[in-house]
């Protein structure tokens, strides 16, 4: 790939889209410590975040709940300014220009819609239009493929508010896009999401990737969105950066296992799998066995079956805390 000259159509591979160099974020956190008394303490949410992201990845962003995921975002976007070192998106620092950077940039958070509640989904998006100011034939295109692959059809004439999580989700994401933006970032927006609205959003953004270059900042807590969409990962604890590699990595650093939790009849001894499966809790006639997560649950289950009195039984993927927590159970010192 030779060097890039100038500004021109189609996505450009290699260059820097999103960089932090030494970013810090320290709120003043004021309690009250009695009648008429308080106290400021500082919490340091971000602490000397370096790292790059180039043109057309997708990476997962994730850690522990508090790990300054959120607040990162938020800076990314302009929402927050840093307490100290530089961020650069597309060039531009985004706290000092955050309007010019919101016509490059779409954001969804999980937790919070930016759709107008009481309005039908399709207004939100006409004020979009309007307010980035989108060519009419490009916004209708935008539309358009937005409502075929996120099935927004039967959506458009409904208010917001009635819409299910997994509907308003993928309302957020289309209004995140309409304007074509280079960079989009996503904190949470599997959360609560039923197992096809996850697998269709995810489907989504693979293409989005794919078709358009557009690069993707994903924060979530489920490693099955991570697996299926990111190459490479960045760990975040108390708002230090602890891993930045692919996610092969990390599952050698902390080899993650799933849980069966099965309900036998009665109460018994723990269950016996030899080595296939290890009882890591029981309570009453419910037991847990964590079996390596690459391994199929199904000879487990059809064992289980025959040689117990089994009432119910689930599976519980891995979440990303439990494979942090190894990562550091076989990493002191980090
Ligand atoms: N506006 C705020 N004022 C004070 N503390 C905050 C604020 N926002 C976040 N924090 C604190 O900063 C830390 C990181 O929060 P956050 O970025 O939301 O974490 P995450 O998204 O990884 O769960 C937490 O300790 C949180 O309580
Ligand atoms: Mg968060």
């Amino acid at each position: 790939m030779g060097p890039v000259t100038g500004p021109g159509p189609g996505p450009v591979t290699g260059d820097v889209l999103i960089s932090l160099d030494g970013v810090e974020k320290v709120f003043d956190v004021r309690r009250r410590t009695g009648f008429l008394r308080r106290e400021t303490r500082e919490v340091r949410a971000v602490d000397s975040l370096t790292f790059t992201v180039p043109r057309g990845e997708i990476v997962g962003y994730i850690g522990p709940n508090g790990a300054g995921k959120s607040t990162t975002i938020k800076m990314l976007t302009g929402i927050l300014t840093p307490s100290a070192g530089r961020i650069r998106v597309a060039g531009i620092d985004p706290s000092r220009e955050r309007t010019r950077l919101a016509r490059r940039i779409g954001v969804v958070f999980g937790q919070r819609t930016t759709l107008w509640w009481d309005l039908p989904l399709i207004d939100s998006y006409r004020l979009a239009h309007r307010m980035y100011r989108i060519p009419d034939a490009r916004y209708r295109e935008n539309l358009d493929r937005c409502v075929e692959l996120l099935q927004l059809g039967e959506l458009l004439d409904v208010p917001v508010r009635q819409l299910s999580l997994g509907q308003r989700m993928r309302g957020d994401i289309a209004a995140a896009l309409l304007h074509d933006p280079e960079v989009l970032y996503l904190d949470e927006p599997t959360i609560g999401l039923d197992v096809v609205s996850k697998a269709r959003v995810r489907e989504f953004l693979r293409d989005l990737n794919a078709e358009r270059g557009t690069t993707v900042l994903l924060t979530t807590h489920d490693l099955t969105d991570i697996e299926q969409l990111c190459r490479r990962v960045m760990v975040i604890d108390h708002g230090r950066l602890v891993y930045d590699g692919p996610l092969t990595g990390l599952h050698e650093v902390g080899e993650s296992e799933r849980t069966l939790v099965v309900d036998l009849e009665r109460e018994l001894p723990p269950i016996d799998l030899g080595d296939a499966a290890r009882v890591v809790k029981v309570e009453g006639p419910r037991q847990w066995l964590a079996f390596p997560a690459r391994g199929s649950a199904a000879p487990l289950v059809a064992r289980i079956a025959a040689e117990y009195p089994l009432a119910d039984l689930s599976v519980r993927e891995p979440d990303i805390e439990a494979v942090i927590a190894r990562m550091y159970a076989g990493r002191p010192g980090v």
